[in-house]
């Protein structure tokens, strides 16, 4: 029998420098423009990436120095706060992006926004509070509001998906893994939305020729990230195939069946598949058709992630986001993020139809919903 566990491991340590970038108070960036003058920019490229030394911080594209004052930078009288910003330019990432098809951005968010997804998902330091199931994610903590407007991931998806247009196609969700039992049921291999390729889900896209690009997942390693721990298996490249995973790799579709494991056992988890390690605070992208699955947690901790899958806003969102947007708009996190936050949130969280003649927001309709209801189950049997 093969070993068990034996995926390649790629990790990722904590990285000991970080870029700055520059806050103003309504969120936007301060960077340097092409006619070489400071600038707010509401894009997070090369633009706007500053290194922090000796109270000062210098453009790390242009070497324009500004004097740090009391923690803050002043331009004509606007203040911006001195923040935690990437291990690597914008365009390095998206150098590795479209070579490979997924780049880790390793420990991108700061400390004090990873405590709050930890609070939220209740795992590690916050491992014995309670859920609060009532409300949707993004409502319960500012941290979560401020990690689904990550500006570096945000201009990473635009550029590889070619559309300034994209949207989320469910809330962010935390999703979170306990210590695996030997026998409960596990998630196969797949494609994540919206190929769904190897999910017993209807709409899967079909495999076609050309180099379109529907979809990235941004997964938020929101525990530390460790193959003995849970880490997401993948098989990296795979999204170049253009294909789904292979049957006998134990897809979801088949590890839907409850009774899958104990007659089959693990999904494939040998040395063509591949563990990607990385420190809590770090976004890990993918092309959406790369091959992947749940790890197994073989530790007493639980470990978190904040998952959500990108589309391009052509592309129908999975689930109806309009209740969540609706208590996140009247919830106190909405106050407490900054306008660029809060314009990135409606744009990715609230479906808009894009022809007239109203020009409104997507949602479900329950009576129309009741209307083509059959019974207890929908009418999906033509
Ligand atoms: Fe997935």
């Amino acid at each position: 029998m093969a070993e068990k566990f034996a995926e390649r491991v790629v990790s990722f340590e904590r990285p000991g420098q970080f870029h700055t970038l520059l806050i103003g108070a309504d969120g936007r960036f301060l960077g340097i423009g092409d006619d070489g003058e400071p600038t707010c920019f509401t894009d997070a490229d090369d633009k706007v990436i500053w290194d922090q030394r000796n109270g000062e911080v210098q453009h790390t594209t242009t070497g324009r120095s500004l004097t740090i004052d009391d923690g803050a930078i002043e331009v004509d009288g606007e203040g911006f706060a001195v923040s935690h910003g990437p291990e690597k330019l914008p365009s390095e990432y998206l150098g590795f992006f479209e070579d490979n098809g997924w780049v880790c951005l390793t420990s991108v968010l700061s400390d004090e926004v990873v405590d709050g997804l930890r609070r939220v998902a209740c795992t590690d330091q916050y491992a014995e509070r309670d859920p609060d199931r009532a409300r949707a994610a993004i409502s319960q903590h500012v941290a979560v509001a401020q990690t689904a407007a990550e500006p570096i991931s945000l201009w990473l998806i635009r550029q590889y998906m070619q559309i300034r247009d994209i949207a989320m196609a469910h809330t962010p969700a935390m999703a979170v893994l306990t210590k695996d039992d030997g026998k409960r049921p596990v998630q196969g291999w797949h494609s994540d939305y919206p190929y769904h390729w190897g999910v017993p889900a209807p709409g899967q896209v079909p495999v076609q020729p050309g180099a379109s690009r529907l979809g990235v997942q941004r997964n938020v390693c929101v525990s530390d990230f460790t193959k003995v721990g849970g880490a997401t298996a993948f098989k990296l490249g795979s999204h170049a195939r253009n294909e789904g995973p292979p049957d006998d790799w134990g897809t979801a579709a088949r590890y839907a069946s409850r009774s899958y494991r104990a007659e089959h056992g693990l999904p494939y988890n040998g040395p063509d598949a591949d563990i990607v390690e990385a420190p809590g605070g770090s976004i890990i992208l993918y092309d959406s058709r790369t091959w992947h699955r749940a790890g197994v947690n073989r530790t007493d901790n639980k470990r978190a992630a904040m998952l959500q899958a990108m589309v391009p806003m052509y592309v129908m969102p999975k689930v109806d986001m309009s209740a969540a947007y609706k208590q996140f708009a009247a919830s106190p996190v909405y106050q407490d993020i900054t306008e660029r936050e809060r314009v990135e949130l409606e744009a990715l969280l609230v479906r808009r139809l894009p022809g007239p003649p109203l020009h409104g927001a997507l949602g479900t309709d329950p009576e129309l919903v009741a209307l083509v209801q059959k019974g207890d189950g929908t009418r999906t049997g033509y």
